[in-house]
């Protein structure tokens, strides 16, 4: 039975911060807008075949510009706070060096504006768009970026700290490392696993650093790191495939968990990397996993779906392969609907890990949305895709496990990536070629289930 609107929210406490997320490359454009430099993102989008249909950001959701309507429309679906990106080559053009003042700028305007509308602002410091001189220079795969990062970082918390009291480091270094240094599917696009390695070490290294970073420059903000987890099941109930999970889980979850936590790499994963664990590559110097584990306010949590996996000798290096589970429901992206995932996984989080709070910084489907005739855009697998994990992350409450927020990914539709414009994750539906926003009807219900029940403070 679907729970109403406000039975569903009485499940959370009081103070709980409820908010949208976005991130810069995905909605600003404006990509040499006020002496913004190129990112890898800008690179990469403009290499034919490597986004699809060849779109790129260039205009995006046009948001550098729009940005006032965007936050009244902020305003408008009841949320109390709002997590965006700042681009790094907008304030270090180069990704080195003094600050750009007039790209600094726009974030100065724009935590304004969110605070003239009561709106909590929360500040990712990296979301993919690398100052495409520091990849030239080796990219993330080279300590040196690390260490840049730590200055950037240092530059974005003395501007913006007086205001922002909430600072994620990095945005889902797995992202950053495997797809875009060992798939080849996101920016810069290399295929070399040795250097996805060293790249997520040096993501960790660069979160590390920051943390410093902020305390020194904005202190008594929170500062945490957002990691992209997904619960992982075996696909039969054998041996074989309970290790083939635990595999996919150090992979994919355990790889970033456990130096963020103070544990260290994982064993048993730099077991099979062998050669190419970070240890071997000698990527690892004294003092950097204490550096990695310095000591965090708060986990976020991006959680989309889980991951159903079995033994499979000779696939890949990890012996796996992802099983479509018969009878499961599936996004747009092809992920499937895994609500009860995000129960276990945030019980697991709070139980393993004890981080200070959790957070759900970002959750949302992609589904092919159109506007109907009459300008409606009717979503309701979008609709039942919130209720369902919303109801697992209370679930999740009352369970035991500590979390303070949550944030709908996304606002608007924006530039999901390799896919381009094609898949659609907005609760505001845009129209590319006008740049109108249309609330779908996801967005109106969860502007329902967020006023009628009065968001409270944030946590
Ligand atoms: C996450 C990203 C976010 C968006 C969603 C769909 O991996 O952090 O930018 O692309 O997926």
């Amino acid at each position: 039975m679907t729970p109403t609107p406000a039975s569903l929210f009485a499940r959370f406490p009081a103070r709980f911060t409820w908010g949208v997320a976005t991130s810069s490359y995905q909605i600003e454009g404006a990509p040499a807008g006020d002496g913004k430099g190129p990112s890898i993102w800008d690179t990469f989008s403009h290499t034919p075949g490597r986004v699809s249909g060849g779109d790129t950001g260039d205009t995006a959701c046009d948001h550098y510009h729009r940005w006032e309507g965007d936050l009244d429309l902020i305003r408008s679906l009841g949320v109390n706070a709002y997590r965006f990106s700042v681009a790094w080559p907008r304030v270090q053009p180069t990704g080195r060096g003094p600050a750009n003042a007039a790209g600094l700028a726009f974030y100065d305007r724009l935590v304004d504006g969110l605070l003239a509308r009561g709106l909590t602002p929360w500040v990712t410091l990296y979301h993919w768009d690398l100052p495409q001189a520091l990849e030239d220079a080796g990219g993330w795969p080279s300590r040196d970026t690390a260490h840049a990062f730590a200055d950037y970082a240092a530059i974005v918390a003395g501007a913006l700290g007086d205001r922002v009291r909430h600072f994620i480091t990095v945005n889902e270094p797995w992202v950053a490392a495997h797809l875009g240094y060992a798939e080849g599917i996101h920016a810069p696009g290399h295929r070399d696993h040795g250097a996805s390695i060293r790249a997520a070490h040096h993501l960790l290294l660069g979160h590390g650093l920051a943390v410093g970073a902020v305390r020194a420059h904005a202190p008594g903000a929170q500062v945490g790191i957002t990691l992209n987890l997904a619960a992982a099941y075996p696909s039969r109930d054998t041996p074989e495939d309970h290790a083939a999970a635990r595999r996919q889980d150090g992979f994919a979850n355990r790889w970033y968990l456990d130096p963020v936590f103070g544990r260290g790499y994982p064993a048993d994963v730099c077991e099979l990397l062998g050669r190419l664990s970070p240890e071997a590559q000698g990527v690892v110097r004294a003092g950097d996993l204490e550096t990695i584990a310095a000591p965090t306010d708060f986990l976020g949590v991006n959680m989309y779906s889980r991951a159903v996996v079995r033994d499979a000798p000779g696939r890949g290096w990890l012996d796996l392969e992802q099983v479509r589970v018969e009878g499961s429901e599936y996004t747009g992206f092809g992920w499937e609907v895994a609500p009860q995932s995000l129960t276990d996984l945030m019980l697991r989080l709070e139980h393993d890990y004890e981080p200070g709070a959790l957070y759900v910084t970002e959750n949302g489907a992609t589904y092919p949305d159109t506007v109907d005739a009459d300008g409606q855009v009717r979503d309701p697998e979008r609709t039942r895709y919130f209720q369902s994990h919303l109801a697992a992350l209370a679930d999740a409450i009352s369970g035991g496990a500590k979390v303070s927020g949550y944030f709908a990914w996304s606002l608007m539709d924006n530039f999901e990536w390799a896919e381009g414009y094609d898949k659609r994750f907005g609760l505001v539906h845009v129209d590319f070629a006008t740049q109108a926003r249309t609330l779908k009807a996801s967005g109106r219900w969860y502007r329902d289930f967020l006023t009628r029940a009065a968001v409270g403070t944030p946590g």
